[in-house]
C-alpha cells in the first residue's frame, strides 16, 4: 500500500492491520517517534495526520488516508519556532515523551493560536513525562504562541 510521510510517498509491503507506529519506525526508519505504551494512552507516538495530532500505535496503516507528519518532518529540515522555544525553555529531561510533547504542542497552536493553561493542559493530557517537564512544556507553548503571534 501507499503511505505519504512527510511529504514523500512510500510503498510499504505490510499487513493492513499493522500499526502505523512500526511502519514509521520499522520499514521507514523514522525512529523520531516513540513506543511507550502501545495501547494509545501515553502519547509518546504522537504524530500528525493531516495535520491532527495522533498516536501512532492506535492507527493501522490500512486506515490512513491523509498525510502523516512526523517529527523528522515538522520543520522540513529547519527547527521550527515551537521546537526553538523548546530548547530554549530547557524542556527535556530524559528527552523520551519529548517528540510527542512537540507534536501534539504544535497541533494545539496551529488551531488554537493564543492557548490558555487549560486549552494547553486539554490537549497535552494525553501525553505523560515521567520526568515531569508539565511546567515548562506549558511554559514553552505560551513562549511559542507570543513568537509566532510577534512573527
Ligand atoms: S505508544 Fe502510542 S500512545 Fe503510547
Ligand atoms: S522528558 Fe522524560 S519522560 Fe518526558
Amino acid at each position: 500500500m501507499k503511505i505519504v510521510v512527510n511529504g514523500t510517498e512510500h510503498q510499504v509491503e505490510v499487513d493492513p492491520q499493522t500499526p502505523l507506529l512500526w511502519v514509521l519506525r520499522d520499514v521507514l526508519g523514522l525512529t523520531g517517534t516513540k513506543f511507550g505504551c502501545g495501547i494509545a494512552a501515553c502519547g509518546a507516538c504522537t504524530v500528525h495526520l493531516d495535520g491532527e495530532a495522533v498516536p501512532a500505535c492506535g492507527v493501522a496503516v490500512g486506515e490512513v488516508t491523509g498525510e502523516v507528519t512526523t517529527i523528522e518532518g515538522l520543520g522540513n529540515g529547519v527547527l521550527t519556532p515551537l521546537q526553538e522555544v523548546w530548547i530554549g525553555e530547557q524542556v527535556a529531561q530524559c528527552g523520551y515523551c519529548q517528540p510527542g510533547q512537540i507534536m501534539a504542542a504544535s497541533a494545539l497552536l496551529r488551531r488554537t493560536p493564543d492557548p490558555t493553561d487549560d486549552d494547553i493542559d486539554e490537549a497535552m493530557s494525553g501525553n505523560l513525562c515521567r520526568c515531569g517537564t508539565y511546567p515548562r512544556i506549558r511554559a514553552a507553548i505560551h513562549a511559542a504562541a507570543a513568537r509566532l503571534r510577534d512573527a
